[in-house]
């Protein structure tokens, strides 16, 4: 079985957030399954893209609307991540130095998917599935069934998998020129309310369609942002697929990125190390628990409501907690984040902007990691805080719910509460507290959770299951 993912995002070579590190993993997974599975994302100008050698694969050229592109399909030389990873280099459309922004992102992710397609095209032996992720490519499923240019494709089935429904991609009709020819007759299926919408598109397109997790999908079967109605319609292809994690990337044990290393069966003074060594960077009391916030900074994070948590929690439990958020997005949330360290001088801390490395030395120094999401459709943090042994403190939502349970109930190892609000968090903090106090169970708790296999292994078989299905 040969798989090509189609995506935006790829760790490492171009990564905002968890989708980068799903298709980062779970091809790698696929193929310890035996699958052949192969990446293909834009070639942006990343550091990767800087360091890394790549061969041209196929070369040719995609019109956007009157526009012509030049492009070359780049194949990464070494196979350093495990699979065939492949890189569409547009220039003049794609050739930017971050992944989203552009006032031109229809036409950049347009001539991407177009890319595809007439690389596609020239194989001579076809893929097994096509598998989209996320709007970015959501037009392929369409384009695949009625692009005049693809009926070649007709026969390969897709499979779109949703990272986030927030997002759709939409523009207007008056843009349907940047398309390439299609049957007009069908021309319905890439609306939604009154807009092109290439997830919505996907959706109706797609062999099979599924989100990162259960109880994202539960969700938004009642609510989509607009495409609950066309996803109970088309409920009987769609499922839910929790996420896995990369264990060989986040393991405390190996992490290159950590000062210390530690594994479940001895962690303590591992695990300690680290704190010890972000508290001296932070100049922070590591006697003292520590509350980390990793993200994007942005509403559906909750991010907006940190601000007030923290200095409810300074004013509470005064001298009793330490913060550390690190973080980048919206601006005002970023104001606030700034202000506060005024208010909360000794016991807040802010990182603002994106850092991989500080991210992996907070999962493991941070005693609990706090995520109010109001939208979480899956969630990679709280599986990584779980793997190097922190406590997460997740709003009960979408993936979240399916991935903690609350160390109050039978079984259960984290912290959950009900609303994104600083009294709700504010009791789950006090709750943490109390925990911390108690060493042994503390230390109980951290210990399971280091061994709960949240790996790509369960998942990759499930998304083989649902391949060999459409055979
Ligand atoms: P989302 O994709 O919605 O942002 P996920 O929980 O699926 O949320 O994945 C977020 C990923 O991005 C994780 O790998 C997390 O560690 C990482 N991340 C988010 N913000 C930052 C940041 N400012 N610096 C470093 N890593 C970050
Ligand atoms: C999206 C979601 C996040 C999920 C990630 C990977 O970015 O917001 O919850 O974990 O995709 O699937």
């Amino acid at each position: 079985m040969e798989i090509l993912h189609v995506s935006a995002e790829c760790y490492p070579a171009a990564k905002v957030g968890g989708l980068a590190d799903v298709v980062g993993a779970l091809p790698k997974y696929q193929v310890h399954e035996g699958a052949i599975s192969k990446v293909v994302i834009p070639a942006y100008r990343t550091k990767f893209f800087h360091e890394q050698h790549f061969e041209i694969v196929h070369q040719g050229g995609v019109w956007i609307g009157r526009d012509w592109y030049h492009f070359n399909v780049l194949k990464e030389e070494k196979n350093i991540l495990g699979f065939d990873l492949y890189l569409i280099d547009i220039p003049g459309l794609l050739d930017q130095p971050n992944v989203y922004g552009y006032d031109n992102d229809v036409e950049r992710f347009l001539g991407f998917q177009i890319a595809v397609l007439d690389w596609l095209n020239e194989w001579k032996h076809l893929p097994s599935i096509v598998h989209c992720h996320d709007h970015h490519t959501g037009l392929i499923p369409f384009l695949m069934q009625y692009g005049y240019k693809y009926s070649h494709l007709k026969q390969v089935p897709t499979i779109l998998t949703i990272h986030n429904a927030q997002y759709q991609g939409q523009f207007g009709w008056d843009r349907v020129y940047l398309l390439p020819s299609f049957d007009l007759w069908k021309a319905g299926l890439l609306d939604w309310g009154g807009a092109i919408n290439p997830l919505a598109c996907a959706i109706k397109c797609a062999w099979r369609v599924n989100t990162v997790s259960p109880g994202y999908m539960r969700e938004l079967l009642e609510s989509a942002n607009g495409l609950e109605g066309l996803l109970r319609m088309e409920q009987s292809k769609c499922s839910g697929i929790l996420n896995g994690i990369d264990a060989e990337v986040w393991d405390p044990a190996t992490d290159p990125y950590l000062p210390a290393h530690y594994e479940a069966a001895a962690f303590e003074e591992g695990k300690y190390a680290n704190k010890v060594a972000i508290c001296e960077s932070y100049h922070l009391d590591p006697s003292l628990p520590l509350f980390v916030f990793i993200g994007r900074l942005v509403k559906d994070k909750g991010a907006d409501v940190l601000p007030e948590i923290i200095y409810r929690a300074s004013q509470d439990h005064p001298g009793a907690a330490n913060f550390l958020v690190l973080g980048s997005g919206d601006s005002e949330i970023t104001y606030h984040l700034s202000q506060l360290q005024h208010s909360v001088a000794n016991n807040y801390r802010f990182y603002q902007g994106y850092n991989e490395a500080l991210s992996h030395q907070l999962y493991a120094a941070a005693d609990f990691l706090l995520m109010p999401s109001r939208v979480e459709p899956c969630g990679l943090n709280q599986m990584y805080a779980l793997r190097y042994g922190t406590i997460p403190m997740v709003r009960r939502t979408g993936g979240l719910q399916d991935t903690v349970v609350d160390f109050g109930d039978e079984g259960g190892f984290g912290i959950r509460f009900e609303h994104a609000s600083a009294w709700d968090v504010g009791y789950a903090i006090r709750r943490a507290l109390v925990l911390y106090q108690d060493q042994h169970q503390i230390n109980q708790l951290r210990s399971r959770v280091m061994q709960i296999d949240h790996s790509w292994n369960t998942a990759a078989h499930h998304y083989i299951n649902l391949y060999t299905s459409l055979k």
